[in-house]
């Protein structure tokens, strides 16, 4: 049946995101066709095709009954819009289409979303019911399952509660079964991942609680993914309401990876280790896709829920995608690495060797706002610790920067000064675990996003900015001589 909801959602954003001149958007990282984004969603290879669907309100730059927009791309890096895939219009997700995953069953491409509905407290307060349905569909356009929903309140565990229970990610197990799981809050205040499991993609049970929040890491924990990478078994999720413990997570939202052990019989989970996935300030709700060549990518919300108000004025759209990362894990770390088809992208290479560097110095070629930077810098006296800047995005009275105490080993990320009169949240920090006297690093630009990739990937760092594109130095300063290698492509 076709729904009036999706159809005005499709004809709404056909006509209005058409009017975005390409210039205002990044250049190789998705944004929404037009209005708000958030969670990625359904990441996913079918039919050839690389999918990414995402929360989506097309009518206005703000969150509000959600959708699923949907683009479509051959190489991560290059997007082509397709219409709306999903739009609020049953009985048990009027008030959103949350977030969720997707998988092929069948030749079929599968949705596992959260429907969400509003219901009223006698103070006049609400809160969203929360449960798990399904849409079937072609690559393009998708019915929803007439059972739906397929997983709610009467199978959860003791002491859930029902209207914290979200972003179901799915996959399949080698002998043809699956699973999923979800977020939920437990009546205690604290998260808890959800594992449920099914034969056919359809009729779902309740397996297990996958891991317990001890109150180490925040409250609720959104949008969880489980892979296997190797021998190990890999959490990742966001947790909501985090306090910030010493130089390793930051306050508020973030996305978190724990690496341990998994007995593929049982589905049992035992974390060994933690990190931080991305140290910058816009990063959020990740999910890994797994690619027919083998390779586990993971994409992010290059937003945070507590800098949302860091946009462009007048835009007519809000929300990017994080480039495409590529990951591995080695030493119980996860490494991430731009997908390796941004390296088609790069021209103009211009490489500078054995650079001196003392107080402030540009490079001839060096700036462009889309740009593949590598840089390897150390001080000149081994003994030295000396602090490391280079600025981006640079105009008059305008620059982002990224900074290095060689004392410290700490790095950071600014845009105070990118031209933003919002109040966020515009420095983050992160201590650099290398065991090298030098600085290496990746640094990715697109028009209104920067991403760092420290050494091997071990560290990341991602921000948006909105400065006026004519804002394109690059420059260098450091407070004592220093040594720098440096690569520059344009992308
Ligand atoms: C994470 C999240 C999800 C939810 C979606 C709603 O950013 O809060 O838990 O499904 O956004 O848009």
């Amino acid at each position: 049946m076709e729904s009036r909801v999706l159809l005005h959602a499709r004809e709404y954003e056909m006509r209005e995101g058409g009017k975005i001149d390409k210039l205002q958007r990044g250049a190789f990282h998705l944004s929404p066709l037009v209005g708000w984004m958030n969670d990625p969603n359904g990441f996913s290879c079918y039919d050839g095709s690389y999918h990414l669907f995402y929360q989506y309100y097309p009518y206005k730059c703000e969150w509000g009954p959600m959708h699923w927009g949907h683009a479509i791309s051959r190489d991560l890096l290059h997007w082509e819009y397709l219409p709306a895939a999903l739009a609020p219009d049953q009985p048990y997700d009027l008030d959103g289409c949350f977030s969720g995953s997707a998988i092929t069953v069948d030749s079929k491409h599968l949705l596992i979303y959260t429907g969400v509905v509003k219901e009223y407290e006698e103070n006049g307060k609400f809160k969203y019911r929360q449960r798990q349905s399904i849409a079937i569909g072609d690559g393009r356009d998708y019915l929803k399952y007439e059972k739906n929903p397929v997983i709610d309140e009467k199978v959860l565990p003791e002491g859930a509660n029902p209207y914290e229970f979200r972003d179901p990610k799915i996959w399949q197990k080698e002998d043809g079964s699956f699973r999923c799981v979800t977020g939920n809050l437990k009546k205690d205040g604290k998260g808890q991942i959800l594992l449920f499991e099914s034969e056919n993609a359809f009729d779902w049970k309740f397996e297990r609680v996958l891991l317990e929040n001890n109150g180490q890491f925040g409250k609720m924990w959104e949008c969880p993914d489980f892979f296997k990478m190797g021998d190990s078994g890999v959490l990742i999720m966001s947790p909501q309401d985090m306090k910030a413990q010493g130089d390793e997570y930051p306050n508020g939202n973030f996305a978190l990876c724990l690496i341990g052990e998994v007995n593929d019989e049982t589905d049992e989970f035992v974390p060994k280790t933690s990190q931080t996935i991305d140290y910058g300030m816009d990063f959020y709700a990740p999910q890994t896709m797994l690619t027919e060549d083998g390779r586990r990518i993971m994409i992010g919300w290059m937003q945070n829920w507590d800098t949302i108000q860091v946009r462009q004025e007048n835009g007519k759209w809000f929300g990017q995608m994080s480039l495409p990362r590529e990951l591995e894990i080695r030493n119980n770390r996860l490494l991430q690495r731009p997908v390796r088809e941004l390296l088609t992208m790069r021209h103009n290479e211009v490489i500078c060797k054995n650079v001196c560097i003392f107080g402030k110095c540009c490079l001839d070629q060096i700036k462009g706002r889309c740009v593949d930077l590598v840089v390897e810098v150390a001080c000149a006296d081994k003994e030295g610790n000396g602090k490391f800047e280079l600025r981006f995005a640079q105009g008059i009275g305008l620059f982002c920067s990224l900074s290095y105490d060689f004392s410290d080993r700490k790095l950071t990320m600014d845009r105070r000064f990118s031209g933003s009169r919002r109040a966020a949240v515009h420095s983050q920090s992160c201590r650099i675990e290398n065991e090298n006297e030098a600085l290496r690093f990746r640094l990715i630009l697109d028009r209104y996003s920067a991403e760092v990739f420290v050494g091997d990937g071990e560290q990341t760092m991602s921000m948006v900015l909105f400065t006026d594109l004519s804002a394109d130095g690059i420059s260098f300063r450091s407070d004592q001589k220093m040594m720098m290698n440096l690569e520059k492509y344009d992308l």
